[in-house]
């Protein structure tokens, strides 16, 4: 019994040395959280680094200046505003009932993709 406690005590030394040095991997909070794949991060969201590319890998094809489809256009950040604000972007990405789910022959957007761009709404759809 002794002698397996002791082993025991001998493995704890590594896995204890290995946990602190990965937790001092990481300064600050915030890049821990942006660097985890795992870790959906959803504050302060980027307009440009964040939402834009979503909308422009997965809506413009279909609703931009040049192609409007069902008459929406939310190429540049003017016209997915007065989209966004209405709320109808909201409902088409989380495909809820009513709507046409967007987009439209593609897979829904990642749960969180679609936290991004609600958080971005709900901190106020700030051109950042
Ligand atoms: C392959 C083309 C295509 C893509 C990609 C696409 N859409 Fe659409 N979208 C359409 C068409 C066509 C309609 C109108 C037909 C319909 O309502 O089913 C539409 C309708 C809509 C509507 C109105 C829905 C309603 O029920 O009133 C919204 C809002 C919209 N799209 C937003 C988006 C967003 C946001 C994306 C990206 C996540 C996207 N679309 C991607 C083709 C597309």
């Amino acid at each position: 019994m002794k002698t397996m406690r002791k082993e025991i005590t001998l493995l704890l030394i590594p896995a204890i040395t290995l946990a602190i040095a990965i937790s001092c991997t990481y300064h600050n909070e915030d890049d821990y959280f942006k660097d985890n794949p795992d870790i959906c991060y959803t504050d302060d969201m980027s307009f440009k680094t964040d939402i834009y590319p979503l909308i422009e890998s997965s809506c413009l094809s279909c609703h931009s200046n040049t192609n409007a489809s069902r008459g929406i256009n939310i190429e540049g950040y003017g016209n997915l505003k007065t989209h966004a604000e209405s709320g109808i972007i909201s409902k088409v990405i989380n495909h809820e009932s009513g709507v046409s789910a967007m987009p439209l022959y593609a897979d829904k957007w990642s749960d969180c993709s679609i936290a991004k761009f609600d958080a971005w709404v709900e901190q106020g759809m700030k051109n950042n």
